[in-house]
């Protein structure tokens, strides 16, 4: 039977495996943000995927808990988006057995965030971390998502989603719609504070040189200030290495006030470094407290959290369940009896 609605679905999720930063914000959540009007919306935390990594147990639940409040700090509303937690939904990891039997070892090898990863000193290879593209497909194809918004890092995960969503199609008949990734043309890969060249990462980066939704003010404004800057003083947007700080400082300037950065670089023509520093760090703080404070307030407030929770949950396995029985039916699984 055709959806009833002919609205088309956006998914995107998010890892709970560190404090979000700001890079989360511009890079994908900015977006969830703006999308919620005119679509059909799930955004989830994507526990399973925290895994990968090894987790503390008790913080590991409180991250989780922490990102769907921060999912409505940052303006996401909970009565016209489901907002969910992805283990509390039936279907991800079996669609995922069932399209890692069709993704290639050579497919997985390629991705630069295993390569990345893997190639980390001390790094845990587990084969979860090998086959969590194929989980993050079946995240995206279970929902029949027509777009993700994601940053940069995730742009190679969605066109993998896009070969297996085809070669599923083409073997079994049309099935899952092909997704494609929303990534914003500038904030798609906000930089770390400290070392301009690297991505600033929730878990990855040190700590001075990323900047947390929920951290403490004075705080956010000291790392704003102390961000690593050239020896030069023109606040100008340039693709050289050397001016990579500045680069990402009016990134973020740009972001956070809707602002053209050639706007910026005229506002600021004839001051230095700390005069813009400053400013930014304002703009940053005047962002950030609000949602800092409405987190808090909903981390107090855990009943309702947890009907939030219940009903994105209730709502999103009507839709996994199915999906997941088309795609047994397809794929040749005798139906149960229920
Ligand atoms: P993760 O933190 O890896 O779970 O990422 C959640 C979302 O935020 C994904 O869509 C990422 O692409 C995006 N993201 C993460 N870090 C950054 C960053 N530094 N700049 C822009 N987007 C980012
Ligand atoms: N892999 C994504 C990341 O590391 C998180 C993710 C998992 C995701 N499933 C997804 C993003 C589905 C978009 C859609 O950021």
């Amino acid at each position: 039977m055709e959806e009833l609605s002919s609205q088309k679905t956006i998914l995107s999720g998010i890892k709970p495996t560190g404090q979000l930063t700001i890079g989360n914000y511009i890079g994908a959540m900015k977006n969830f943000v703006k999308l919620q009007n005119d679509y059909e919306t799930l955004y989830m935390v994507v526990d399973l995927h925290a895994l990968t990594v090894p987790q503390e147990p008790k913080e590991l639940r409180h991250k989780t808990l922490s990102i769907i409040a921060q999912y409505i700090a940052v303006g996401l509303d909970p009565e016209k988006n489901n907002l969910f937690i992805q283990s509390h939904v039936t279907g991800h990891t079996e669609l995922a057995w069932i399209l890692g039997c069709m993704t290639g070892l050579g497919d997985l090898s390629r991705m630069t965030q295993f390569k990345d990863k893997s190639a980390k000193p001390g790094a845990n290879v587990n084969a979860g971390l090998y086959t969590y593209p194929i989980l993050m497909a079946s995240d995206i194809l279970l929902y029949n998502a027509d777009f993700v918004p994601v940053g940069e890092d995730q742009k190679q995960h969605v066109e993998l989603t896009r070969d297996i969503a085809m070669r599923f199609n083409y073997r079994y008949s049309d099935t899952f719609t092909i997704p494609e990734p929303i990534i914003p043309k500038s904030g798609a890969r906000i930089m770390d504070l400290q070392n301009p060249m690297s991505k600033m990462g929730k878990s990855d980066s040190g700590e001075s040189g990323r900047i947390a939704l929920i951290d403490e003010p004075s705080l956010v404004a000291k790392r704003i200030k102390s961000a690593v800057t050239d020896s030069g003083s023109e606040i100008k947007f340039s693709e050289t290495d050397e001016k990579a700080g500045i680069r990402n400082l009016l990134t973020i300037y740009a972001n956070l006030t809707e602002i053209s950065i050639a706007e910026i670089e005229l506002m600021y023509e004839g001051k230095g470094y700390g005069d813009f520093k400053k400013d930014l760090a304002d703009i940053v703080v005047e962002r950030l407290s609000p949602i800092k404070n409405r987190h808090d307030d909903l981390m107090k407030n855990k009943d309702y959290l947890e009907a939030v929770l219940k009903s994105g949950a209730e709502s999103a396995q009507k839709k996994a369940w199915k999906m997941l029985s088309k795609v047994y039916r397809k794929v040749g699984l005798v139906q149960a009896v229920r």
